[in-house]
């Protein structure tokens, strides 16, 4: 594990502007050696960042790269209490936050790549350094994780908002669990891990992976549709915002459910959800299951109709509309 230097993300930022930048004049805008400055360029080589070298001209980038900052990160959020951690390399943020489980303070940690990232049904989550978000809260409650029904949910309702905040108004929906799909494709998944602590209370480490300006899976390693904010819209966008935007709404959201429990979240999850009235395959661990979607129940689980008219309600497991 790696934390984040400052001075990576400036010599990105002096190298995003698309020109070249010799090693000295770099040296001396960073404050340190060429060689310093040359050891910073092979790590981002190694990091599979593209760089052009050119003797006598120097280094360019051949497309902008902000880095996260947790400074930038932290001056945008509304509870300056959040604990922060930005890493440049971790296996999962979500285990690293496992580590910190005593703490009685909400924790998030983000992370330029994870070199194991994990998504949910042991699969693992694809995630190169510096072009989407690995965003995990440990988020500690004074409630039994019995109560924690629907907050799976709530936290998917989060990150849709923070979306639509960044500009993703049309096409966003979640898609039951913890899917955030645009355009039929994936882009954000959550993966949560709960764990029960003495005295009835508990602790969530809550995960999120958001596709942000990845455009191309040059490894082959997604093995379904996909999207990402830039492949959306077009634009590159500046991580820390997102990241920030992301913290805020998590902290509100998780912070309304602690309150007033799932029901407060109904409604909003009516108009944010796609698959009611759709032909679903839910796949759990053991089979798949196909049927007409009637809704959700009070604790968040998936209400279905089954080919004999039965409707079930189910807890857990991976949804996939049926196309006719
Ligand atoms: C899924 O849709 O399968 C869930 C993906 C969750 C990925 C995130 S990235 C940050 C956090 N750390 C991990 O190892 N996994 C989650």
């Amino acid at each position: 594990m790696q934390k984040s230097p400052a001075k990576l993300a400036k010599l990105t930022a002096i190298l995003g502007d698309g020109e070249f930048h010799d090693g000295n004049a770099l040296g001396e805008s960073l404050q340190m050696t060429r060689s310093a400055v040359w050891k910073m360029i092979k790590k981002l080589e190694r990091y599979d960042v593209q760089i052009t070298s050119v003797k006598g001209k120097g280094y360019a980038l051949s497309e902008p790269l902000i880095l996260l900052d947790a400074d930038a990160i932290r001056k945008q959020l509304r509870d300056k209490k959040c604990q922060l951690t930005v890493l440049e390399s971790v296996g999962s943020t979500n285990d690293y936050l496992k580590a910190l489980r005593k703490s009685k303070d909400i924790h998030f940690c983000a992370a330029e790549q994870q070199t194991a990232g994990k998504g949910r049904f042991n699969r693992a989550w694809y995630s190169p350094f510096g072009r989407n978000i690995y965003l995990s809260c440990l988020y500690p409650f004074q409630k039994d994780i019995s109560e924690l029904a629907g907050m799976s949910l709530v936290v998917s309702l989060a990150i849709v908002h923070a979306l639509k905040q960044a500009g993703l108004q049309e096409n966003v929906f979640v898609k039951w669990p913890n899917d955030i799909v645009c355009g039929g494709k994936k882009i954000a998944g959550t993966l949560i891990e709960l764990s029960a602590e003495s005295h009835g209370a508990s602790h969530a480490v809550i995960g999120i992976g958001l596709n942000v300006n990845m455009l191309n899976d040059e490894r082959g390693k997604i093995s379904q549709a996909w999207t990402s904010m830039r492949r959306e819209l077009e634009t590159y966008f500046d991580r820390n915002l997102i990241c920030a935007a992301l913290i805020n709404a998590m902290r509100d959201y998780l912070q309304r459910f602690e309150r007033e429990g799932f029901g407060a979240f109904v409604k909003e999850w009516k108009s944010e959800e796609i698959l009611t009235g759709k032909t679903v395959a839910l796949k759990t661990v053991g089979a798949t299951i196909t049927g007409k979607v009637t809704g959700i129940n009070a604790q968040g689980n998936l209400l279905m109709k089954l080919p004999d008219g039965e409707v079930r309600a189910f807890s857990s497991g991976d949804t996939s509309i049926v196309k006719k």
